[in-house]
């Protein structure tokens, strides 16, 4: 058996499904279940005997440690976080919580069960934490992308958060010999994306006839990827990759916020056209967000060197394959954007001013 953090939530309710649809290895997803834990994402595994359900809070190591010497996993694939930038700007101290803290008791909770192993699992055990490219700081646009020996230089709260995880699993590593592997990935986009994210925003915003917020002049460039490509290469990771080594994971695909936006109004042009104008007509640029991040860019050619894994979707099919689940999800759609949520838009967006 196989345990994932955060498995309710975007990427790693994507994984627990392709998981179990590619192999019958069970799954133990833990999850605190916060405004970004559904599981209605998870629905279709409810009377899975393949999968098991705990809620709870990665800072609960008790509960944690008893969970592993219950069901003796062999690995514990760690996705659970705080994860959007904006709302550790408004309040970093849940960043700090969870990201920092609950990293830190989960690798306790999971370095005392991982020594107690007989030789052979001990040896075949593995933690893999699951971060981001935004631990590398910005760059700028001659840069070379981040490569898994670019300096750490993280921005915002988030990122900073996210640093410090990754340093924690490093010295747990290094120290105490727990077989880590860390993925580094490029920003995701995908089934069950939470709409206070830009491509999910954005389509949902579109179709609500309500403005389509880009920050400052849009020129902010984010490499995309396809969120089950994302969970292909964490499972090539877990096969394959090397005890205590990083891999950065990204799509090849650099692309401007209003290029997104544009491409995403296109689509929506296409697939389900307004009676009058496009899409487009509802962009408005807005105040940026501080300490905005300009440029993201992987490379990820060691993962592709060392296990073969490399990005099977292209951005457009990718996006397309993403509106379509979004036009025919309109119940996920509508439960996700209840009370809470309705909060966190007013919060983060009635007092933007038009920016240009
Ligand atoms: P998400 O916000 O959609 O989901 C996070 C999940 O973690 C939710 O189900 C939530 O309930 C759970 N959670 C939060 N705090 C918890 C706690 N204290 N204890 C237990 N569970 C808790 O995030 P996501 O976009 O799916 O990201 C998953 C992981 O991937 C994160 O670690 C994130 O940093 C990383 N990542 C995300 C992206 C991206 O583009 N979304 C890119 C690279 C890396
Ligand atoms: P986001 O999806 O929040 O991911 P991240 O900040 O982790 O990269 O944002 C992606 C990009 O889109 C980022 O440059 C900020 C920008 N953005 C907007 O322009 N408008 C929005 O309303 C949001 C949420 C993001």
């Amino acid at each position: 058996m196989i345990f994932v953090t955060g498995g309710a939530g975007f990427i790693g309710a994507n994984f627990v499904l392709d998981w179990l649809a590619q192999c019958d290895e069970p799954v133990l997803t833990y999850d605190k279940l916060t405004y970004a834990g559904n599981l209605n994402n998870l629905v279709s595994l409810r009377s899975d005997p393949r999968h098991f359900f705990v809620q709870g809070d990665i800072n609960d190591q008790d509960q944690f440690a008893q969970l592993l010497e219950q069901h003796q996993p062999r690995a514990v694939l760690h996705f659970a976080a705080e994860s959007h930038v904006d709302r550790s700007i408004l309040g970093p101290a849940t960043f700090v919580t969870t990201n920092i803290n609950g990293t830190f008791h989960l690798l306790e909770a999971t370095k005392t069960y991982w020594h107690k192993l007989p030789s052979t699992e001990k040896s075949a055990f593995r933690f893999l934490h699951v971060s981001t490219d935004e631990v590398y700081g910005t760059l700028s646009a001659e840069d070379p992308p981040f490569s898994e020996t670019t300096p750490y230089a993280p921005n915002s709260p988030y990122s900073a958060s996210k640093a410090a995880s990754d340093h924690l699993v490093r010295s747990y590593h290094h120290t105490y010999g727990l077989p880590t592997l860390t993925t580094n990935c490029s920003n995701n986009y995908g089934a069950y994306h939470f709409p206070e994210k830009l491509i999910p925003l954005i389509i949902t915003n579109a179709r609500a006839g309500k403005e389509l917020p880009v920050y400052g002049d849009g020129q902010q460039v984010r490499d995309w990827l396809y969120v089950n490509d994302h969970c292909a290469a964490i499972r090539r990771v877990l096969a394959d990759g090397r005890s205590g080594e990083t891999y950065n994971i990204g799509g090849w695909n650099e692309q401007t916020n209003l290029s997104v936006v544009h491409t995403l109004c296109n689509l929506l042009d296409e697939l389900q056209p307004k009676k009058n104008g496009s899409y487009r007509d509802q962009i408005r640029h807005i105040t940026d967000r501080p300490g905005h991040d300009r440029r993201y860019a992987i490379d990820a050619r060691k993962i592709e060197r060392e296990l073969g894994w490399k990005p099977a979707e292209t951005f457009e099919t990718g996006l397309k394959k993403t509106v379509e689940w979004y036009l025919a999800n309109d119940v996920w759609v509508n439960q996700v954007q209840s009370g809470d949520y309705l909060k966190w838009v007013d919060l983060q967006y009635s007092n933007k001013t038009e920016a240009i």
